[in-house]
């Protein structure tokens, strides 16, 4: 399968199954439980049918939106996402180029495989997002707050959905764990799959720049729970983000609120942007989607604070919906993932174009020129 055979996210998907070893592949793919709320994140856009208006002059289309105060040239950005040098050696540095060809902001994450610092030369002035954990090391988390700020970069973003490890079956089947390592397994996958292989093992070694001299993965491998279980502070409160905030004094945003109750808090502490997101079903099995829950957040603190959504996130038309019912901008996660893993910078690139050739087509036959002309009038639901 060729780069420019995929013209959607199953194609990608396909070929970055054909290239990566089955755990890593997984890994990416899976979720928690019985990945009900993964799979509902996405059928959630097919409740719902947009209503277009035609013979409304469409030449020049403007699908830019401001966001946290960052102007970005489409409606999406690159969500941050952990360990990207396992999937493709260019990792975070394919993404930041990417995003910075396409005029939007990409998320670099605690769990990020290249420094923050040198995604942000790469991201080339695009605004950049730092993914937050908060861990029981509180002199790492105001280290690693201090270079952020140091860094330049222009959006906090606090993760508040992952105290605890997800239930991944799919990672304790194939043993997955983090670094991936030449053991029994990573022989046979270096067999069976020696694209990846060749391009992993050649490269520099794995590294987690962000954590770098304060999370030790005790010399061996660790999977993502027992990261999440053993380095996280599942005390973490509204106190504790509250000082963080006022400590931040910017841009600063909470990734994975679902409720209006929370919604309001975080307007109360001073954040400047939610992120409704189920961290792509990978956490808690059984809560809703963030499409199906957007108009009721949108509704209670809209004129408030920033509402953004992720989750499930395929298509142009799934943008125009959740923009209809009020979010500021999308996330993209796996959409972007898969791309990487497939074919590096032109993997994500290719998928960045079809997004915005995919928007673009959409806002005009809908009869929309901008953003702003986006609302609930556009969208009629079945049930
Ligand atoms: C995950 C974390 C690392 O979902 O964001 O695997």
């Amino acid at each position: 399968m060729r780069l420019k055979d995929c013209h959607n996210f199953h194609d990608f998907r396909r070929m970055a199954k054909q290239r990566l070893p089955g755990p890593i592949f997984n890994y990416i793919d899976g979720a928690a439980d019985d990945e009900g709320t993964y799979r509902r994140n996405t059928s959630a856009f097919d409740d719902c049918d947009l209503i277009p208006n035609v013979l409304r002059g469409v030449t020049d289309v403007d699908m830019s939106v401001t966001v946290m105060g960052q102007k970005l040239a489409m409606p999406v950005y690159c969500s941050p996402t952990a360990l990207q040098r396992l999937f493709h050696h260019q990792g975070e540095r394919a993404v930041a180029a990417a995003a910075a060809k396409y005029g939007t902001m990409f998320g670099v994450s605690s769990l990020g495989t290249v420094s923050l610092e040198e995604a942000r030369r790469i991201g080339n002035g695009q605004p950049q997002v730092y993914q937050f954990y908060f861990h029981k090391d509180r002199g790492l988390n105001r280290d690693m707050m201090g270079r952020a700020r140091q860094a330049g970069v222009e959006v906090m973003m606090l993760t508040v959905d992952s105290i605890t490890g997800g239930n991944r079956e799919r990672d304790k089947r194939t043993g997955f764990a983090i670094p991936f390592k030449l053991n029994l397994a990573g022989i046979t996958q270096f067999v069976i799959k020696p694209g990846w292989a060749i391009n992993y093992f050649t490269h520099e070694p794995f590294k987690l720049p962000q954590l770098d001299g304060h999370v030790d993965m005790g010399g061996g491998a660790m999977s993502i729970s027992r990261y999440f279980t053993e380095m996280l502070d599942p005390s973490m409160s509204w106190d504790d983000v509250a000082a963080m905030v006022q400590h931040w004094d910017g841009q600063f945003c909470l990734k994975g609120i679902m409720s209006v109750e929370d919604a309001k808090r975080a307007v109360e502490i001073g954040c400047t942007g939610i992120v409704l997101s189920n961290h792509g079903g990978r956490q808690l099995d059984g809560s809703r989607s963030a499409f199906d829950q957007l108009a009721e957040i949108v509704d209670a603190v809209g004129d408030k604070i920033d509402v953004i959504m992720d989750g499930g996130v395929q298509r142009g038309t799934h943008v125009l919906k959740a923009l209809s019912l009020g979010a500021k901008a999308v996330g993209l996660g796996r959409y972007y993932l898969f791309p990487l893993a497939a074919a590096g910078q032109a993997g994500v690139e290719r998928a960045l174009d079809l997004m915005r050739i995919e928007i673009e087509r959409g806002m005009r036959l809908m009869g929309c020129t901008s953003v702003k002309e986006f609302n609930r009038h556009n969208l009629r639901f079945r049930r």
